[in-house]
C-alpha cells in the first residue's frame, strides 16, 4: 500500500468528514449571522462520501471523524456510519455533534459501528450555554443526550470551545463533571473560525494558561500525546476517573505530526484547516473518474499540504480568518 504523504514527509491518517454544513445551533463562535450554505446538489451523497473512504483506506487512512455543521441533521446519517465502519481499513469512526439529535441516535448510532462521540457543550450555566449557541431551552436535552450516548455505550468526550469574558470562568466546574463522570473534558483554544470574525488574540485563552489555572487547584499528570494530536491529556493525581484535554491548536498547532485530511461536505478536499487551499473531487465524482484517477488526484492534491501555522506563529504572525468552522466541522 502507498501511504498518502505531504510535501514534508507527513502521513494521513485521519479523515475528518463533514456530511453537511446545516446546523440547528447557531453557535456565535463558529455561525455567521446569515449562513451562507452550501447547495443541496453539491452536498455529497453517501455513496459518494462511501466512495471518498474507500479510496482513502486503501492509502492508510483508519480514523474517521464524521462532522458537519451538525452531523445528525443529516437524515439517515447512521447508514452511513455503518457503510464506514464495515469499510475494510477502517478502525475507528467517531462523531462531534452538538448533541441536540444523541437522545434518539444515540443507540442507532452505537449499533451501526460508531465508536465514541464528543459533544459540544460549552457553559454548564444553561442561560449562558444557550446564549452562546443561540438557541433557547434545549440545554437539558444536550446533557440527556450525553447521558444516552453513555448508556448506549459509546465513548463520550465534551468539547468546551473557551472564549476569555465568557466561559473562562467555569474551569473547574468543568473538571468537577469530569470527577465525577469520568467524561473527558476538552478545552478548546478559540480559533480564528467565527462567522462573525469576533475573534482576536486577546479572546485566546491558550492552553498553557489553563494549565495554570486547573493545576491552582488539581493535582495533574500530563499523558503521552498521541501522534499527530493538537490534544494534551491530563489525568487526576488523586482521581482514578476523569481526564482534562487542552487543545492548544493557536497556541502550539503540533503542525509537524499532523495526520489529518480534511473533506468538506461538497467534496472538497482541504489538507489545511488554516490554508486557503482546497481541491474539489466532485467533477471527479460525478464525471466517471476512475479510483485510481481520484487517488493520482488526492495525492496531488496532499503532496501541496500547507506546512503549517507552527512557523507563523514563531514569527509573531497572527493565524487568519479563512473559513467559518461550520462549513468543515474542525
Ligand atoms: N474555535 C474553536 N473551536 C470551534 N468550534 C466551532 N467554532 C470554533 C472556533 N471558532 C468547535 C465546535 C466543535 C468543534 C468541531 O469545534 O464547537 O466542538
Ligand atoms: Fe452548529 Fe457546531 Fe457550529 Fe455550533 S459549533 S453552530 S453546533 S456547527
Amino acid at each position: 500500500m502507498r501511504e498518502l504523504v505531504d510535501g514534508y514527509g507527513r502521513v494521513a491518517k485521519k479523515l475528518r468528514l463533514s456530511v453537511t454544513d446545516r446546523c440547528n445551533f447557531r453557535c456565535n463562535f463558529c455561525m455567521p449571522k446569515e449562513p451562507v450554505w452550501i447547495p443541496r446538489s453539491d452536498v455529497l451523497s453517501f455513496e459518494e462520501h462511501a466512495r471518498l473512504v474507500r479510496i482513502l483506506t486503501s492509502m492508510g487512512v483508519s480514523r474517521i471523524r464524521l462532522t458537519g455543521g451538525e452531523p445528525l441533521v443529516r437524515r439517515g446519517v447512521e447508514k452511513l456510519v455503518k457503510i464506514i465502519a464495515t469499510t475494510p481499513g477502517v478502525e475507528e469512526v467517531t462523531m462531534t455533534t452538538n448533541g441536540f439529535h444523541l437522545q434518539s441516535f444515540a443507540k442507532t448510532l452505537a449499533e451501526a459501528g460508531l465508536s465514541s462521540v464528543t459533544v459540544s457543550l460549552h457553559s454548564l450555566k444553561p442561560e449562558r450555554f444557550e446564549e452562546i449557541i443561540g438557541v433557547n431551552g434545549v440545554f437539558h436535552r444536550v446533557l440527556e443526550g450525553i447521558s444516552a450516548a453513555k448508556d448506549a455505550g459509546l465513548r463520550v468526550k465534551i468539547n468546551v470551545v473557551v472564549v476569555r469574558g465568557c466561559n473562562d470562568d467555569e474551569l473547574y466546574d468543568f473538571a468537577e463533571l469530569s470527577r465525577r463522570t469520568g467524561i473527558t473534558v476538552k478545552f478548546i483554544e478559540f480559533m480564528p473560525f467565527d462567522g462573525e470574525r469576533l475573534w482576536n488574540l486577546e479572546r485566546v485563552v491558550k492552553a498553557t494558561e489553563m494549565l495554570d489555572i486547573l493545576s491552582k487547584r488539581y493535582r495533574l499528570y500530563p499523558k503521552a500525546r498521541e501522534h499527530g494530536s493538537t490534544t494534551r491529556y491530563y489525568g487526576f493525581r488523586d482521581s482514578s476517573v476523569g481526564e482534562i484535554g487542552l487543545v492548544s491548536s493557536i497556541s502550539e498547532p503540533f503542525c509537524f505530526d499532523c495526520d489529518r485530511v480534511r473533506i468538506k461536505a461538497d467534496g472538497k478536499l482541504v489538507p489545511c484547516m488554516f490554508s486557503r487551499d482546497e481541491y474539489d473531487l466532485k467533477p471527479l465524482l460525478r464525471s466517471g473518474a476512475t479510483d485510481e484517477e481520484i487517488r493520482e488526484f488526492i495525492r496531488w492534491a496532499f503532496s501541496r499540504k500547507f506546512r503549517g501555522v507552527e512557523a507563523m506563529l514563531k514569527t509573531g504572525e497572527l493565524p487568519q480568518h479563512i473559513r467559518p468552522m461550520y462549513t468543515l466541522g474542525g
